[in-house]
C-alpha cells in the first residue's frame, strides 16, 4: 500500500470549540469502510501535521508524490478526499486532485508519515 490520506485532528483543526471547522473522522471511516478502501489507501488520523493556521489540513501521499491541503471546512471537501482515495485505489496513473481541492493546495516542508504513524 503506497497511497496514504493524513487527516489532521490536532490541536487546532477540527477543534470546533476554537471557532474551526468539524473534521467528520467518523464519516471519514464509515466511507473507508463502504468503500473497501482499507487495503488499498491508509486512512491516517493524526495529531498536529504543524501548519495549524491552514486548518483544517489534510495530506494526500502517494509513492512518489505529496499534495497539502488546507481550509477544509465543508463536507464536500471532506467527501473529494474520499473520492481521491477511490480513484487512487483503482491505480488509474491519471489521477488529479478533484476540482474544488485545487484551490486549497499549500507548500510544505514533506512530511515524514513515520513520525505521525509512531
Ligand atoms: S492541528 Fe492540524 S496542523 Fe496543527
Amino acid at each position: 500500500m503506497s497511497s496514504r490520506v493524513v487527516v489532521c485532528s490536532g490541536c487546532c483543526c477540527g477543534r470546533v470549540e476554537k471557532g474551526h471547522s468539524e473534521v467528520p473522522v467518523d464519516a471519514l471511516k464509515d466511507a473507508w469502510e463502504k468503500n473497501n478502501l482499507k487495503n488499498s489507501v491508509e486512512l491516517t488520523i493524526s495529531g498536529c501535521l504543524g501548519p495549524c493556521k491552514m486548518h483544517n489540513v489534510c495530506v494526500l501521499m502517494t509513492e512518489n508524490n505529496q499534495i497539502w491541503l488546507g481550509e477544509l471546512r465543508e463536507n464536500a471537501h471532506f467527501e473529494a478526499l474520499v473520492k481521491w482515495a477511490c480513484d487512487i485505489s483503482k491505480n488509474r496513473p491519471e489521477v488529479k486532485i478533484p476540482e474544488i481541492l485545487l484551490t486549497h493546495q499549500f507548500n510544505h516542508k514533506p512530511l515524514d508519515i513515520y513520525k505521525v504513524i509512531q
